[in-house]
């Protein structure tokens, strides 16, 4: 059943804390709120990308293809803000979890690469990378280990490249969403992490987890279109939340011995 909580550690129900503790195989599903208090602005919401600015001209092909200087100096703008930000506890503790069960699957919306920095190795990126560009006309693809310069950047042949990010009205890697959606389906718990859960197919991710039987938990500052079917969720800064969900799920004789009045309740 739906359960809805603020993000004290005290709250948290020892039943979610062991279903987590026990579990296999993990999967975390993250989106812009992850990265929220690293000083990345989110999508949605006040003071969202969306409401700054056209994500017709700066995140479809259309709009490149038209205008594809003004695309790269917004995605410059985006590399050089990501570039100076930091990871956060909500990805380091992510990191930290990896060693600890079986299988662990870190399933991103992000593209700022913010998961490896904290350490995560095993990152499924479902909208692509900002590190990357990508030659419009036969696809090499060409890390970036700093913001680009000049604009707009160009293959070795000649050709455009593109931020090799996925855009309004383009599918998703299909490999990237064969494994995301194995990992899902095969999970038995799943944490969302600061999605507004609005842009399929990762929105729907965790309801594979749930059809299978696992346990879905969302952590977020606000309901989501995943709050009625998720078991539970947290609202909270994902930075506070998330490292206070693991810290009980995998230390709980710790919490024990500093409130055991809470504890024992
Ligand atoms: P959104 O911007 O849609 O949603 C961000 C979510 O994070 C919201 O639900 C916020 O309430 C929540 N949030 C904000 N700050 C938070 C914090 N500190 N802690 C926890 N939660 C917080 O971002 P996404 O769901 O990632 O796609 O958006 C999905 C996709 O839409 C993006 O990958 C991007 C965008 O258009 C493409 O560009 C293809």
């Amino acid at each position: 059943m739906a359960q809805s909580i603020g993000g004290g550690e005290a709250e948290l129900p020892e039943d979610v804390l062991a279903r987590i503790r026990r579990a296999r195989r993990v999967s975390v599903l993250t989106g812009a709120g992850i990265s929220a208090e690293s000083g990345i602005p989110t999508f949605r919401g006040a003071g969202g990308i969306w409401d700054k600015y056209d994500f017709r001209k700066l995140a479809t092909p259309e709009g490149f293809r038209e205008d594809p200087v003004l695309a790269w100096e917004w995605y410059r703008l985006r590399q050089r803000e990501i570039w100076k930000a930091r990871p956060n506890p909500a990805h380091e503790t992510i990191a930290e979890m990896e060693m600890h069960f079986e299988r662990f699957d870190v399933i991103t919306q992000n593209i700022d690469g913010m998961h490896a920095r904290a350490g995560s190795r095993n990152v499924i990126e479902l909208h692509g990378n900002i590190w990357r560009a990508r030659c419009v006309r036969d696809g090499t693809v060409i890390e970036l280990d700093a913001p680009v310069e000049d604009i707009p950047p160009l293959c070795q042949c000649g050709s455009l490249l593109r931020p090799d990010v996925v855009w309004f009205g383009e599918q998703l890697p299909e490999r990237a969403l064969e494994i995301a959606s194995e990992a899902a389906s095969a999970s038995d718990a799943m944490l969302v992490v600061g999605t507004s859960a609005v842009v399929h197919p990762a929105a729907s991710l965790p309801l594979l987890t749930k059809k299978n039987g696992g346990l879905v938990v969302e952590m977020n500052l606000e309901e989501t279109d995943l709050t009625p079917y998720a078991d539970l969720s947290i609202f909270g800064p994902a930075g506070e939340v998330m490292p206070a969900l693991w810290r009980r799920a995998a230390f709980p004789e710790r919490f024990m011995t500093e409130h055991p009045i809470i504890a024992n309740r």
